[in-house]
């Protein structure tokens, strides 16, 4: 195993849930560590990152979306062939907490290709403790409803980041349907990636 800059597995991860809650933070904070000001997305977005998990390399496309209404049908495509999905939401805001149930869970349902597709709820923004309005067991609750992982998380302060898309790999990792060829996956040595399995290289859809 191991060519420099090979992979085993490659995953289409989606970040989900409405504008502001966090998620090009929660991204960049993965991928580079740092957190900027950050611009609404518009439309769609997406980073590459390599990590080691369970002793498997992985090339993890993650896909940012924009949480405002008026993208929506824009983004509904991208979900297509996604392993994974994070349905992000504001501990200091509970619309889009509720917005998780009333809007984002029947996007997943709509649009959402992969049947064992693993979901994962995160909370973010705990580093504002004084303002929360969503528990931490509600969270909890609502991940359970959903059959998803659950974590909370702070992009500003790096709290649960990286954990968020270890635990959600290593998840996907476990799912024998989700490393088949055809749901998107490709295996180092097996298939060569061709030209149009690379999302565009503006970065910007
Ligand atoms: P859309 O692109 O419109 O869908 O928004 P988004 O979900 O990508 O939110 P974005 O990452 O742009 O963050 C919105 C605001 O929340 C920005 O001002 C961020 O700096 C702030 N923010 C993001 N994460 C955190 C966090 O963990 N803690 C705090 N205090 N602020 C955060």
């Amino acid at each position: 195993m191991g060519s420099a800059g090979g992979y085993d597995f490659s995953f289409k991860i989606l970040l989900i849930g409405d504008s502001g809650v966090g998620k090009s933070s929660l991204l960049l904070s993965f991928t580079s560590h740092s957190l900027e000001s950050l611009a609404p997305t518009i439309g769609v977005d997406f980073k590459i990152k390599q990590l080691t998990v369970a002793g498997k390399k992985l090339k993890l496309t993650i896909w940012d979306t924009a949480g405002q209404e008026r993208f929506r049908t824009l983004t509904s495509s991208y979900y297509r062939g996604a392993q994974g999905i994070i349905l992000v939401y504001d501990v200091t805001r509970r619309e889009t907490f509720t917005n998780l149930t009333d809007v984002w869970a029947k996007e997943v349902e709509l649009y959402s290709t992969n049947q064992d597709c693993i979901k994962m709820l995160v909370g973010n923004k705990v580093d504002m403790e004084s303002e929360r309005a969503v528990t931490r067991e509600e969270g909890l609750a609502l991940a359970q409803e959903h059959k998803c992982l659950f974590l909370e998380c702070s992009a500003k302060n790096s709290i649960n980041v990286e954990k968020c898309f270890e635990e959600l790999a290593l998840k996907i990792l476990d799912m024998p349907s989700l490393l088949e060829e055809g749901s998107t996956l490709v295996k180092r040595n097996i298939l060569k990636q061709k030209p149009e399995d690379h999302p565009p290289t503006n970065g910007c859809c």
